[in-house]
């Protein structure tokens, strides 16, 4: 099986570098590819531009772009690893979806209706919060993100969602539980 992990913290000393680390390491000791894209260390530019737009019309993909575009083509299942912050996806990431997930690589629009492309894909998503989990049951974010991130972006391009695994209150719990946490992810199935 050939996995992305799509990565997106600055902070080599996160908890989310933890996480990135541990299920590398798990996925390769299972035999599996894997590919690793740190959105901060490659300094992927997030901004789409007016100049994306206009080689996105003459046909063309920008090369940065189309790297992207090359590597989600060539796995099967993408991970996506970040932290929740304003109750979403880091700009950086968000970004890398707006130029990344274009149209015509991701989605396309058939008689109006936007159909998605990536049909042969699979999606983790691990998120990390400061909220805990009674916060995000309790006020619906949790709900919420999964519309958002599930469905409005991942399953409009076609990609099933296999899990969304929330990490909560991870500032606020002992190393012990941050510990506990990444054990967690032993037990977890990607396939
Ligand atoms: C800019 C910023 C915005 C944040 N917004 C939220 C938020 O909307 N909801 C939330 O639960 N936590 C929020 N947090 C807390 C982070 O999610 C939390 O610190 C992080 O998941 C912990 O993992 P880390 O140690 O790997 O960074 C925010 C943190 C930052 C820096």
């Amino acid at each position: 099986m050939k996995y992305l992990i799509i990565y997106t913290h600055p902070n080599p000393k996160s908890f989310n570098h933890a996480i990135k680390e541990k299920i590398e390491t798990k996925l390769k000791n299972e035999g599996n590819e894997v590919e690793i894209r740190d959105l901060y260390a490659l300094g992927f530019d997030p901004v789409l531009k007016g100049a994306d737009f206009v080689a996105f019309k003459a046909g063309k993909t920008p090369d940065d772009i189309k790297r992207e575009q090359d590597h989600i083509k060539s796995s099967d299942t993408i991970i996506f690893i970040h932290p929740i912050w304003w109750f979403g996806q880091p700009a950086t990431l968000k970004g890398y979806i707006d130029r990344v997930f274009s149209y015509g690589f991701a989605y396309i629009s058939d008689k109006g209706i936007l159909k998605g492309l990536l049909t042969d894909k699979k999606a983790v998503i691990i998120n990390t919060t400061g909220g805990t989990e009674d916060d995000y049951r309790n006020n619906g974010y949790k709900d919420a993100l999964a519309k958002t991130m599930d469905i409005g972006i991942f399953s409009l391009c076609g990609i099933k969602v296999i899990l969304h695994k929330f990490f909560h209150a991870v500032p606020a719990v002992s190393n012990d539980e941050r510990e506990k946490m990444l054990l967690e992810l032993d037990s977890i199935s990607f396939e």
